[in-house]
């Protein structure tokens, strides 16, 4: 192919992925199956690979996400990012109505809209590309999240149609519930504690260090409000429809009302309504549509006379709790569980309710017969909020922790600096041996469908299996006899089983359970290591080196590797086959050339971003680190770099090299 031809390609398949993309995040209706989605991709991937020099940052193949940003550049915003004032009743909304009628003379149109609980954006474009995103802050400066931002595929890279030359466009980040609930999974799963609320978990991704960990989380953005001088339309609800034009997610729900009664309809609609959504939003946002009359409306210190928010109250309703019953998760956590009169909140009926660990219990004095307050807020588990203490008994008694595990018996530990309690009897402890092997069946692990909880429940009731590895020695004839398992069936489980032994490697060091490695660590892991020998005989230190592996995540595979059952069940799961080290394909590229040294990059290169320079590090081994200390081994120097990275490099006697100079040292 030539060096146009490879071009056009290239520029083909971006424009063709890019639709794709806005098909699928935007439409909700996908025009080709994701394994077609996939090879596309994978050809520019190889394209842009081989034509470096063809690089855009907008290209779809860059939503993955891969620069490391240890701080945010601060910005300040060019229109302040203001809140709204707030209204909690009708009257509430009838004096907004009042205060507008004595400022604007004519006609006025509201326009109501969702008020998306998640973390306010603003984006700026510049010919028809995303340029900037930022956090709201303190609302006249914010962090600059771009590289964050631009792995969430429902936000446009490049705008279709004729949009202004340069404009700035502001909503809402938020996490969609079944993401939120996937994700929470995987985090409890792999030892780590879950985000309390999606609000949370959208906000702790957008600050996350790493743009390849923000691209795996199931992030959305609906826009609310496009600002500029350029856009001549005078209707904020025409404004936005336009902005749909030209890629963005505008949100579909939005009305406009004539009267403050359609707007109090709406706001009741929604009050009711708004559990079927598949994401959070705690009000409602009133807008007067016309940009002139907003005008005239003007600002108070904090926030626009032209808009306002209904806030839906949280919903509360009181039960009576009859009993604190606790449950053993995978890794010997303990979760204490509220178990209530049934009660109906929010468009579902509560039975039980999170109590989280002893110190909760204890702060909310809750005792078993209490009549409690359970409330549904931003949170999708019900909380308990408090106790309806003159309602209490007589002779009620304050909760005594349990010492020791309800599933084994043995004795409980709580490690200094945890909330949790622990039981530490991983190797008898029931639910933690069925918990273990759930999680290794995972989607995201084996991917051994033919199996659910309740056939490991059943294999490991008969005595079938014990860990594992036990799995890839069943036979059919083991299983056959067993209640409810068909021939269909059984044949399905053992060759799903069989099937999962070509999983990759990452993912069975992810299915191993080790305590903080997750999907992103596991891979890192495996990319670094290659094979299960390698990480089997690493040591603390040579762990910390890994990048983005911290002294936690360390200390938690070395001790994993020194329990003689775990090295005994690697040695079975190595008998049967299953894959123990890297796929040599996924390694092409990557190289140890710069193990064991540590990089800063400051300053603007010539030929290479900063982003593709820390790449380059990253797949040579090398680590990126954005402080220079004792530790570092070069400072890779570009223009503009400021004087004082120069005077601490020369003063801790690191190495101050070019990018040319850099580029030698990988050859
Ligand atoms: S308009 C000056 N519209 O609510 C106008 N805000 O309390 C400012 N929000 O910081 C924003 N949904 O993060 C607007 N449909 C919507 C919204 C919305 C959620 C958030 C936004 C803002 C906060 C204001």
């Amino acid at each position: 192919m030539t060096r146009m031809d490879a071009k056009s390609r290239i520029n083909r398949l971006r424009k063709e992925l890019a639709d794709h993309n806005h098909a699928y995040y935007l439409l909700d209706s996908p025009t080709i199956s994701d394994y077609e989605f996939d090879k596309l991709l994978e050809e520019l991937i190889v394209l842009e690979k081989s034509h470096p020099e063809f690089f855009d940052v907008n290209s779809p193949s860059q939503r993955v996400g891969g620069g490391v940003n240890k701080s945010f550049d601060t910005v300040a915003h060019k229109r302040p990012m203001l809140s709204l004032g707030n209204t909690y009743s009708e009257e509430d909304l009838r004096d907004f109505d009042k205060r507008v009628q004595k400022i604007i003379t004519e006609p006025y149109t509201y326009v109501c809209e969702l008020k998306y609980d998640g973390v306010s954006i603003s984006l700026h474009y510049k010919d028809g590309v995303l340029k900037q995103a930022l956090t709201r802050g303190d609302g006249t400066q914010g962090d600059d999240v771009t590289s964050n931002v631009r792995t969430i595929k429902s936000i446009p890279l490049k705008l279709q149609g004729n949009p202004p030359e340069e404009f700035e466009i502001r909503g809402e980040i938020f996490m969609p519930h079944k993401g939120f609930e996937e994700m929470n999974t995987e985090r409890i799963e792999s030892g780590f504690d879950a985000f309390a609320n999606p609000r949370n978990a959208a906000s702790g991704t957008l600050k996350l260090q790493d743009s390849k960990v923000v691209a795996s989380r199931p992030l959305d953005c609906f826009l609310y409000h496009s600002l500029g001088a350029l856009i001549k339309i005078d209707s904020h609800y025409k404004r936005l429809e336009e902005a749909r034009s030209w890629g963005f997610k505008i949100p579909t729900d939005t009305q406009t009302c004539g009267t403050i009664n359609d707007v109090i309809e709406f706001v009741k609609y929604w009050e009711t309504t708004r559990e079927e959504l598949p994401y959070d939003i705690d009000g409602i946002v009133i807008k007067v549509d016309s940009i002139l009359q907003q005008e005239e409306l003007g600002y108070t210190a904090k926030s626009p006379r032209w808009a306002i928010s209904y806030k839906f109250k949280a919903e509360q309703v009181v039960t009576t709790l009859d009993k604190i019953t606790y449950q053993v998760g995978r890794t010997g956590a303990i979760t204490p569980v509220a178990n209530l009169e049934p009660v109906q909140l929010a468009g579902t009926i509560v039975k039980r309710a999170s109590l989280h660990n002893a110190d909760q219990i204890a702060k909310l004095d809750v005792r078993e017969g209490d009549t409690v307050y359970v409330e549904k807020g931003g949170e999708i588990i019900p909380k308990i909020v408090g106790v309806v203490v003159k309602e209490r008994d007589l002779f009620s008694q304050p909760v005594t922790y349990i010492t020791h595990c309800p599933e084994c018996h043995s004795e409980l530990v709580r490690k200094e600096g945890e909330a949790q309690h622990y039981c530490l009897n991983e190797k008898a402890c029931p639910p933690q041996i069925k918990g273990k092997i759930e999680h290794f069946i995972s989607r995201k692990a084996m991917n051994i469908d033919g199996l659910g909880s309740e056939t490991i429940d059943l294999f490991f009731k008969e005595g079938l299996i014990n860990n594992v590895a036990e799995l890839y020695f069943l036979k059919k004839e083991d299983i056959l006899p067993l209640e409810r398992m068909a021939e269909k069936s059984a044949a399905k489980a053992i060759s799903s089983i069989e099937m999962s032994k070509k999983i990759p490697f990452e993912r069975v060091l992810y299915a191993l359970g080790i305590r903080y490695v997750g999907v992103t660590v596991a891979k890192k892991l495996a990319y670094h290591y290659q094979n299960l020998a390698n990480l089997q005989s690493t040591d603390l230190e040579d762990l910390i080196r890994v990048d983005e592996i911290g002294g936690r995540i360390a200390e938690s595979v070395v001790s994993w590797f020194k329990e003689e059952d775990n090295l005994a069940l690697l040695e079975r799961l190595k008998e049967a086959g299953v894959q123990l080290e890297i796929d040599a394909s996924v390694l092409v590229g990557r190289t140890h050339i710069l193990q064991g040294q540590s990089f800063v990059i400051s300053g603007v290169f010539a030929n290479h971003s900063r982003d593709e320079l820390k790449k380059l590090i990253e797949q040579n081994g090398g680590k990126n680190t954005s402080s220079i200390s004792k530790k570092t081994s070069y400072l890779v120097a570009g223009e503009n770099m400021g004087p004082s990275k120069r005077e601490k490099a020369d003063k801790l006697d690191v190495s101050i090299i070019s990018e040319d100079e850099f580029i030698a040292l990988l050859k």
